[in-house]
This record gives C-alpha cells, sequence and structure tokens, in this order.
C-alpha cells in the first residue's frame, strides 16, 4: 500500500480528484498522496470536482460538485429518484460495468481479509435488472400537517422517508398497492421519534412464478384495530393477485421491521415460489432470496457441481431457511440433514416434503452452531456441507464443527464478502483449500453481491474445539 504523505489539514475543502475504483459500499475511492478520500456516487475513471466533508486521520467522505469528465460507463439512471433514495447506488453506471466492478470488490475484500488472491471468476448476471425485487419493505410516515400517508425508502445514511411513488427494481404490482395503501383506509402512519402513530412499514412478498402477493402491515399495536382490519380487507377486496392480508405486531422501540407475532386477517399466509423446477411455501417471517431468477441460477449451480463431482452424497444443509438447497438437491442426494433457527420455516419445508413425498430429507430446528456439535458427538458425517449464513456470517462453534462432521466440500454461500473472506480465512487456517468464488449477481443497481464458494478440505487438520465462544 502506497505510503500516506499528505496530511489531513492539507487537504483542501474542494478538489479535482480520478476516481480509482469502488470500496466495498459502492462509495468512489481516490487518493491524494495515499490520504483516501470516499466519493458518493462516483464511477471509476470519473474525473470529479468534490467538497470534502469531515477529515478522518486517514480518510475523508466526499460529495460531487461537478462531474469534469465522466467516466464511459457512466450512463443517465433509469430511475428519476436514484441520487435522493438510497437503495440502488450504482444504478447510473451501465450494467456490464456493473458486473466488472462487484468481480473487483469480491476480490479487493478477499486480498484484504482473507490475506492472498483467491480465483474470483466473472459475475453470473441476473436474468432481469428491473423488477427483480420480490421482497419489499417500506417504512410508512405521514406528512406534518395534512397526515398525508408516505412510504418509501430511507435517504441514504439518513431515517429521512422519501416518499417513492415508482420504484423500477420492483414488480410495478407492488407500486399499485402501496399508492392504494396511501390513499385508503383510515389509518395513521407512524412517527419514529415520537414513538406515535399505527402503520410503521408495509412488507410485501410477490411471487415470480405465480405474480401472487402476500401483503403485511406492520402496525404499532399488540392487537388488531378496526382501521388496520378494515384497511386488510380493503387491499384483499381490491387486488385479484393479493392471496392473502395480514397484520404483524410490533409495538417495541425497535429498528427491527417484523416481529414474530403476525395474524392473518384475508386469504392465505404464504405465497408459491420456483426454484430448480420444485415449488416452495414462503410466508412472511421466512428467508427467500429477493430475486427468485437469481436465485434459480445459484440454486442450478450448486446442483450441477455436485451432480458432476459426487455419486448421491449425504448433504448436510446448514442456515436452512425454508430448505431451499435441501429440497433442490434432494433427487441428487442419498440423504439431507438440514438445520434452521425460524420454526416457522422448518414447518413450510415439512409442508414441502410432505407434499412432494420427499422420503431422504430430515429437519431440525435449532441453532447451527449447536446442531453441529451434537452431530459431531453423534460421530455422523457428511460428504458436502451447505454453509449459507446470514450477513453477520457464520459463528466459529459452525464453522469448527464444520470441519468435523464434513469430508469432502463445503459450499458457503454468502452476500456478504467481508464476513465470507474472515470465514474463509479461518476455515483455510485449518487446511482448508478455498477453490474459487462464484459471484451472481442477486441484486443489479446496488454494490451487494451474492457469491458461492467452493472449499476443498482434503488437507484439514480437525481443529482443537475450546467452548464455550
Ligand atoms: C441467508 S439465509 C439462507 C436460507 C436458505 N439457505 C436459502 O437460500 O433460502 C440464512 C438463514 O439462516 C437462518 N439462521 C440465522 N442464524 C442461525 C443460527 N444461528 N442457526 C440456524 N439458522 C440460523 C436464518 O433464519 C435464515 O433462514
Amino acid at each position: 500500500m502506497k505510503e500516506q504523505l499528505i496530511t489531513k489539514k492539507e487537504i483542501p475543502s474542494e478538489l479535482t480528484v480520478k476516481i480509482e475504483k469502488l470500496s466495498n459500499l459502492g462509495l468512489g475511492i481516490a487518493k491524494v498522496d495515499g490520504y483516501v478520500i470516499f466519493v458518493k456516487n462516483a464511477c471509476p475513471n470519473d474525473i470529479v470536482k468534490i467538497r470534502v466533508g469531515k477529515k478522518n486521520k486517514n480518510f475523508a467522505n466526499a460529495e460531487i460538485i461537478e462531474v469534469i469528465e465522466p467516466s464511459p460507463n457512466r450512463i443517465e439512471p433509469f430511475c428519476k429518484m436514484q441520487k435522493v433514495c438510497g437503495a440502488c447506488q450504482l444504478q447510473f453506471i451501465d450494467y456490464d460495468a456493473q458486473l466488472k466492478i462487484k468481480k473487483e470488490i469480491v476480490q479487493d475484500t478477499m486480498r484484504s481479509i482473507y490475506g492472498h488472491d483467491v480465483e474470483v471468476r466473472d459475475v453470473i448476471p441476473s436474468p432481469i435488472t428491473k423488477e427483480y425485487r420480490h421482497k419489499i419493505q417500506y417504512p410508512i410516515g405521514q406528512t406534518k400537517d395534512s397526515k398525508r400517508i408516505l412510504a418509501g425508502y430511507y435517504k441514504t445514511g439518513s431515517h429521512e422517508l422519501v416518499n417513492v411513488k415508482h420504484c423500477p427494481i420492483q414488480p410495478a404490482y407492488c407500486d399499485e398497492i402501496i399508492d392504494f395503501i396511501r390513499n385508503n383506509g383510515n389509518i395513521t402512519g407512524y412517527d419514529e421519534s415520537t414513538h406515535r402513530g399505527e402503520l410503521r412499514h408495509v412488507v410485501i412478498r410477490t411471487s415470480y412464478a405465480n405474480k401472487k402477493s402476500l401483503v403485511v402491515l406492520v402496525v404499532n399495536s399488540n392487537k388488531i384495530s378496526n382501521s388496520a382490519k378494515e384497511l386488510c380487507n380493503l387491499i384483499f377486496d381490491n387486488f385479484e393477485n393479493v392471496s392473502g392480508v395480514g397484520i404483524n405486531f410490533n409495538d417495541k422501540k425497535t429498528n427491527l421491521i417484523l416481529s414474530n407475532k403476525t395474524e392473518i386477517v384475508c386469504g392465505q399466509d404464504f405465497i408459491e415460489e420456483n426454484l430448480c423446477d420444485k415449488t416452495f411455501k414462503v410466508s412472511v417471517n421466512t428467508f427467500f432470496q429477493v430475486n427468485p431468477l437469481s436465485a434459480d441460477k445459484i440454486f442450478r449451480y450448486v446442483k450441477n457441481y455436485i451432480q458432476n463431482n459426487f455419486d448421491k452424497p449425504t448433504i448436510l444443509d446448514a442456515y436452512a431457511g425454508i430448505t431451499a438447497f435441501g429440497i433442490c438437491l434432494s433427487d441428487i442426494a442419498s440423504k439431507v440433514v438440514s438445520i434452521e433457527e425460524v420454526k416457522q420455516s422448518v414447518e413450510l419445508a415439512k409442508e414441502v416434503i410432505d407434499d412432494n413425498e420427499i422420503k431422504n430429507i430430515e429437519l431440525h430446528q435449532g441453532d447451527a452452531g449447536d446442531f453441529l456439535s451434537n452431530e459431531t458427538a453423534l460421530g455422523r458425517q457428511f460428504q458436502i456441507t451447505i454453509l449459507d449464513p446470514p450477513r453477520k456470517g457464520c459463528s466459529l462453534n459452525s464453522l469448527d464443527y464444520a470441519l468435523k462432521l464434513t469430508e469432502k466440500k463445503i459450499i458457503y454461500v454468502s452476500c456478504n464478502p467481508a464476513t465470507l473472506a474472515r470465514d474463509l480465512k479461518y476455515l483455510k487456517e485449518h487446511g482448508a483449500i478455498v477453490e474459487y468464488i462464484q459471484p451472481f449477481d442477486m441484486f443489479p443497481h446496488t454494490y451487494h453481491i451474492e457469491n458461492v464458494a467452493i472449499i476443498d478440505l482434503k488437507n484439514v487438520q480437525i481443529p482443537e474445539i475450546k467452548l464455550p465462544y
């Protein structure tokens, strides 16, 4: 790394810089004699005049005053809200360049956290780049004087609500439902600062497979009010493709959107979605990938990889959600064992397994680390373990026990390159070999990227497990 030759005092508050690359949070990186400046809404190779904000010892954040010479990859964003809404940070960069940038972000993250170069393959694009996002969670507020309902996204880095009338990355049907909620019913919008008002969020899950939607109103209460019930009925009666409407009760001062208490007022409490030619049931509280078409690519990729390299292996599906991997892989495995902590996900998986008369899957509910530790005590072994944890990555004991339980390969699926790199470093320290990483673009126009890492265990020294963690 280039030594820093300049101190923060010497950085002027306005200057012209060339953007070198993007950070893992999608910010442009410019360097002035080694001093790093993160620039919002910048594209690699832009030459921009910037205004520098608060200067820290080694870095500062900045905003563009003027694009002096745009990168050839700069385009007009297709959403007029792109600059104010924080959701699509890269929409002003052409799609092929976005894919190259994301590959570079994964490579840079591996170099800095994992500590070595790893083979990172070209990013597999999303089959669609608009209307791909099939789960929306709109915070709700209201205008001060006229008390009109506001629904949209927060401005980047703030809790200032942007009223979004049309979001091109979501199914257009969701805009219609949200607009209906804005203009109908007799419900008040939530005010975070006073913890008053009834409607906090609207969550909509829409099936790509059959276009049906499940709508859930998150209310600041622990019981159903007449106004909330009336709004549920109005939505159900006015939208043919809405197959269920419910209320989620969340009266806590919290950033968590959903509590675990949901009551369905009309219709069904799930939608159906397809992966690898199998039909899954997805409810409001269960995890399902936001981009079903990109998810299908990932599941087929993992299935092909296993089919080409193994004959009817035993598979452990850890952090399983609705056991999407386990169910997709059941017809090429001798046995699948899955572990997931959310009860409702396990119950929905059981329904799908029973409906399809799948006989070789064993479902478990609980903490992945605890479960893997019990399995180790029982002496069970799997040829392949799939680890697909949330953004914070795997717990240390999950990694330790996964190394103990798995004979051949770990397939690590991750939506966060930083925690993936940290966990791969730990696995490598115990002899695992990261063969390569295959990124998938699950989230076009954002800096987010999904990765599948293939890890070989032939040289593994089983770690000494020190409890408790
Ligand atoms: C990224 S999702 C993956 C789900 C699934 N593999 C899929 O692709 O649909 C992570 C899952 O891990 C579950 N989870 C989080 N922490 C867990 C833990 N400590 N033990 C077991 N499951 C956990 C979450 O509920 C969620 O369903």
